[in-house]
């Protein structure tokens, strides 16, 4: 049975973009999978009042069942009012890289506020053509849509690109204007994962793209995916309680937080939650190997994974704390 997203509770990205392009900070684009993963979102941003996108990939809605998502991010609204005093912060629940206008439309139904279409693989005319069909049936419900502009390293919805395609400043304004798009994710030099550059390669995105960018289409959101920082002590951690991850290098984050306070105002982190989640469970079972109690794992996975979004969402890195 179809549903709007308004009766859920849920708000579009429309307003949360405008004020984080104009306040010079970023929205958190956090995926979850789970109610732990989703718990811990909720706790660390309803406790920060920052705004928050909850993103859900074509795998989580496998993994996850869409009907059991849907009412957990109805769930998530009333939690987050619950736990912030009566008060909960704006959610955006959000389709991450749609592949189809069918996955879209699905999700529009299901009581999602915002999709992406990635159509970033296809030709450029066949990328416009795709996303003006989402934006025109999107719109009619008042759903926001993010579209694609160049490919990121790395593998994305399934197709894999051995090197980064930037986005071409020329081709922005284009894009935007003939789609209706109300955000558009660039590709410069991020990507997905917790291996983003070789060993002895310069750690650096290409902030002057970005510059450009901004040029051709002042003020419109911009959204950075792979933004994950890829952090040296939780892969140290992993790898003292038994696991095996080598050169694991991600974005800094003082270039997220530089990217943060121009045009970018969504910036899409996954891999480090699931890097935090990982080194707290692999600590209890290495530390207490008699426990068999989920809630004993999961626990202080959840908990890591709070203070990681806390500290995401401060002014260290996004600074969308304090904006809701
Ligand atoms: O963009 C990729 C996100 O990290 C989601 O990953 O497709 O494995 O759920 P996933
Ligand atoms: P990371 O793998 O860097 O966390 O990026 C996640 C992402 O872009 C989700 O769309
Ligand atoms: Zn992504």
């Amino acid at each position: 049975m179809a549903v709007s997203y308004k009766d859920l509770g849920l708000v579009n990205s429309e307003e949360m973009f405008s004020k984080a392009v104009d306040g010079g900070y970023a929205i958190p684009g956090f995926n979850f999978n789970n109610m732990e993963q989703l718990q811990a979102i909720i706790q660390a941003c309803t406790e920060s009042r920052s705004p928050v996108i909850l993103q859900v990939s074509k795998g989580a809605r496998e993994y996850a069942n869409q009907t059991l998502l849907r009412y957990l991010a109805q769930g998530a609204v009333e939690y987050s009012k619950e736990i912030g005093g009566g008060k909960n912060v704006p959610i955006v629940l959000h389709l991450d890289h749609g592949d189809s206008f069918e996955t879209c439309v699905s999700c529009i139904e299901y009581g999602f506020s915002s999709v992406m279409i990635d159509g970033s693989h296809f030709s450029y005319e066949e990328n416009i053509a795709l996303t003006k069909k989402v934006v025109d049936y999107a719109h009619k419900y008042e759903v926001t849509v993010e579209g694609e502009l160049g490919v990121l390293a790395g593998v994305e919805d399934e197709v894999s690109a051995e090197h980064h395609t930037y986005t071409r400043p020329e081709e922005v304004e284009d894009f935007v204007k003939r789609t209706g798009v109300d955000s558009l994710a660039i590709s410069i030099g991020t990507s997905h994962g917790a291996y983003k550059f070789k060993p002895g390669q310069k750690a650096e995105i290409r902030l002057d793209i970005l510059r450009e960018i901004e040029k051709r289409i002042p003020r419109f959101p911009i959204v950075m995916h792979g933004s994950s920082s890829v952090p040296q002590d939780l892969i140290a951690k992993i790898n003292r309680f038994g696991g095996k991850m080598e050169e694991a290098i991600g974005i800094s984050e003082a270039q997220i937080r530089e990217a943060s306070k121009s045009a970018v105002c969504k910036v899409n982190i996954d891999s480090d939650g699931r890097l935090a989640m990982t080194a707290a469970i692999r600590e209890v079972f290495a530390t207490k190997p008699s426990e068999f109690d989920p809630r004993k794992y999961l626990g202080p996975a959840r908990n890591a994974l709070k203070e990681l979004y806390k500290h995401k969402v401060s002014d260290e890195v996004l600074g969308s704390a304090g904006k809701a």
